[in-house]
């Protein structure tokens, strides 16, 4: 921890702006030539084991001075949304106390599954580098729902696990980036080879434009080929009006469509996009399907006027140009992020809310669940 304020010092001397939309600053700041100054070493890496920044006598990828946790961690004294690299923080050193609006980011927390602070597997995705793995998930490793056919994604740029069917490889974890990860392509085993040249050309999604999504540092968080807005402050300070904005899909078999957030997510998940049914009854939760204009849904977030609920949003059909407050049934849709945080939360399964607290009618809160099933609670 003593490291992370260390640097979090150099950051103010340097004098770093945050929050920042694209790389900003002087190379030194995030990049060492030599991994060496007055003979010890530059580069820092994260200690899953232990929570704490350590030097590394080996150089690093790309002449960087970090690597991807420790350079997205926040320490101590590092408890808003950016650190001293102006990196958006994924895995604060300190308890968040909670989530979304300034307690996390809009992906949530890794806080809570790292193996030196809450040591909780079923509250975040088991990362390499943030914990190990998630001993309740088996086959180990595997995702739940894995669809060996769900990727390559809109950009073609490699299979999820090369495609291994019918299984994950036993013992391979979950990486931030390429191969077994989330962002970048998938193309390369190493995090750094599938985000290359990402970080220095982040420059197509916005606030304000979704639209690209053709490289992996114009797609939307680096996410190969996902569209969506991307809230400046990557949602910590999010209200209903300003916030991230999620694309999602009408209907959605057979990952017809690739640039939803939801078919990010079935990339590893796949048979929990794919095998929803088509309609009421249904088999599994549906996402990327329309909220009904009708019926309880047509009643979307009554405890706050039917606007944009930040803690069980939905997603939208196209491009859209603003964050929006509205929340139009018959448009708009469910996706997995309705539920779920990507990195991680205080709640078992990742999820937004408390699902113990969920209970059929009872209570006249629209939150949660009622959010959509409004009908449900005691009014
Ligand atoms: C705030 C941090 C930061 C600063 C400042 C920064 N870089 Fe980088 N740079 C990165 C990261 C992170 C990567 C690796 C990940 C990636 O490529 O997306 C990278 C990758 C690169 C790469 C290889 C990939 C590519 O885009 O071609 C080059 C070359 C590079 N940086 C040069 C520079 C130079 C030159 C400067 C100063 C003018 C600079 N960087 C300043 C963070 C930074
Ligand atoms: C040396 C510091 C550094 C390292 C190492 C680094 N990042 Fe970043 N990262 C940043 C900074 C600074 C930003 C914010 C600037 C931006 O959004 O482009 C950022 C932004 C991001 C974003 C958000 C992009 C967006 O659209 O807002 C993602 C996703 C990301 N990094 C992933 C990674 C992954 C994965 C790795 C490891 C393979 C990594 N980073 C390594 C500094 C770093
Ligand atoms: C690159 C593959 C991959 C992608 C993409 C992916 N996941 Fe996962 N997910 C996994 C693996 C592997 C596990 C099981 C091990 C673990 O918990 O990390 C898992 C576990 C989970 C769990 C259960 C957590 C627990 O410990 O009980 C939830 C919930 C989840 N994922 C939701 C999501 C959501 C939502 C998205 C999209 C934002 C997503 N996943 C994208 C690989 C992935
Ligand atoms: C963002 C809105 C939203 C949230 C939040 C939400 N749902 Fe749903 N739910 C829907 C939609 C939309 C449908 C499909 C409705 C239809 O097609 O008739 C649905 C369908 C269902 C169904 C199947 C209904 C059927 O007709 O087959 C169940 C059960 C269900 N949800 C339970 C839950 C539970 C439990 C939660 C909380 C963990 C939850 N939902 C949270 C929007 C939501
Ligand atoms: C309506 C809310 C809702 C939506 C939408 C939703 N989930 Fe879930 N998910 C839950 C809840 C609640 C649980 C835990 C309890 C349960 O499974 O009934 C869960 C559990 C999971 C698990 C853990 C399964 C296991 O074996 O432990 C994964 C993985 C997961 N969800 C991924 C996804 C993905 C991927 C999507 C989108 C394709 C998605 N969820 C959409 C509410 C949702």
């Amino acid at each position: 921890m003593v490291l992370i304020v260390l640097v979090a010092a150099a950051g103010m001397i340097i004098g770093f702006s945050s929050p920042v939309l694209a790389i900003t600053g002087q190379c030194v700041n995030c990049h060492t030539m030599h991994n060496s100054q007055d003979g010890a070493s530059v580069a820092e890496t994260y200690d899953f084991s232990t929570g704490t920044i350590n030097p590394s006598a080996t150089p690093l990828a790309q002449l960087l001075n970090a690597d991807c946790v420790a350079c997205h961690a926040g320490g101590a004294s590092e408890t808003e949304d950016t650190n001293s690299f102006g990196a958006p923080i994924v895995l604060h050193t300190t308890n968040p106390n909670g989530q979304g609006y300034q307690a996390t980011l809009a992906g949530g927390d890794f806080y809570w599954v790292g193996n030196a602070l809450g040591d909780d597997d079923a509250t975040g995705h088991n990362v390499a580098g943030v914990s190990d793995p998630d001993t309740n998930i088996l086959p180990l490793n595997t995702p739940p729902g894995w669809d060996p056919v769900a990727t390559p994604g809109a950009n073609d740029d490699g299979q999820i696990a090369g495609g291994a069917s019918p299984s994950w490889p036993a013992d391979q974890q979950l990486t931030c980036a390429g191969l077994y990860g989330c962002h970048g392509n998938h193309a390369d085993a190493d995090p750094f080879a599938a985000i290359k040249g990402a970080h220095h050309g982040n420059t197509g999604l916005t606030e304000t434009s979704a639209v690209l999504a053709d490289t992996i540092g114009n797609s939307y968080r680096f996410l190969s080929g996902i569209r969506g807005l991307e809230n400046r402050e990557w949602n910590w300070n999010e209200t209903s009006a300003t916030h991230n904005e999620y694309r999602g899909r009408a209907g959605n078999p057979n990952y017809q469509n690739k640039v939803t957030i939801s078919y990010s997510c079935a990339q590893c998940h796949g048979f929990f996009h794919s095998d929803i049914g088509t309609q009421s009854p249904w088999l599994r939760h549906p996402t990327d399907v329309v909220l009904p204009a009708s019926g309880e849904y047509n009643d979307y977030n009554p405890d706050n006027g039917g606007v944009y609920s930040i803690e069980a949003p939905v997603a939208r059909v196209t491009n859209v140009s603003s964050s929006s407050d509205v929340v139009t049934p018959g448009v708009d849709t469910v996706m997995c992020l309705s539920c779920h945080r990507a990195h991680g939360s205080p709640e078992p399964d990742i999820l937004r809310w408390t699902y113990a607290d969920m209970q059929a009618g009872t209570g006249t809160d629209d939150t949660g669940c009622f959010t959509c099933h409004t009908t449900k609670n005691a009014d």
